[in-house]
């Protein structure tokens, strides 16, 4: 509900940031399986970004489901409703001019579509973080693949739940037989130019 609201706007803008800052401001949304990788490689594109003096700022699907995110589950509902406020959230950090690093399973396209709706689709870079579930399994690092295989846990991506594979990412990043290294050089590479 937005009811009764009027929206001002501010004096200084978004190219005003972005003219101080000396770069644009981009969203990186990076999707995949649990344990694929994305928060892994968010965080070392992250590294690498702020050497270069860009400003930046990460949102990670564990860490926002443990604040403003504790009241929803995994149902494909608020899921949605997940993915909606993170877009809204990262819109406003690409309003304030800070390149933003989203690392979410956002196992739906038409949420991955709401996002671009949300942030603008030429502000948003779609990663895929492309690991196969055998290996996301095979690493379990959270352990929660094996908790799905007994029931322990429902609606587990790639086990009880849909994901839906992005048709056209702006990047895809094959991480089964590549290393981190290489997938974080292959990214930054790409996120460089379009900070020109
Ligand atoms: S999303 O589907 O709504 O985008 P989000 O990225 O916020 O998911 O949270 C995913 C993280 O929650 C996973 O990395 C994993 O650690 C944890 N998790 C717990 N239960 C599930 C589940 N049923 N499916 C996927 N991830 C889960």
């Amino acid at each position: 509900m937005s009811l009764n609201t009027i929206r001002h706007d501010y004096k200084i803008t978004k190219a005003d940031r972005e003219k101080r800052n000396g770069h644009p401001a981009l969203l990186l949304w990076f999707t995949g399986l649990s344990g694929s990788g994305k928060s892994t490689l968010a965080n070392l594109v992250e590294v690498a970004l702020h050497k270069l003096n860009i400003a930046t700022f990460s949102l990670d699907g564990d860490n926002i489901r443990q604040g403003i995110n504790k009241d929803l589950s995994f149902a494909p509902e608020d899921r949605t409703e997940n993915i909606r406020r993170i877009a809204e959230i990262a819109k406003l950090m690409v309003d304030a001019g800070v390149v933003t690093l989203a690392a979410f399973v956002s196992p739906y396209i038409k949420d991955r579509e709401n996002i671009k709706a949300i942030v603008g689709e030429a502000n948003v870079i779609e990663i895929y973080v492309n690991t196969s579930l055998a290996e996301c399994e095979r690493r379990d690092v959270k352990g929660l693949y094996k908790k799905a295989r007994s029931g322990e846990i429902k609606n587990m991506t790639g086990i009880s739940a849909p994901y839906e594979a992005p048709e056209h990412p702006d990047l895809e990043l094959i991480t089964d037989h590549q290393s981190i290294e290489e997938s974080v050089q292959i990214i930054v590479d790409f996120i460089v130019k379009k900070l020109k």
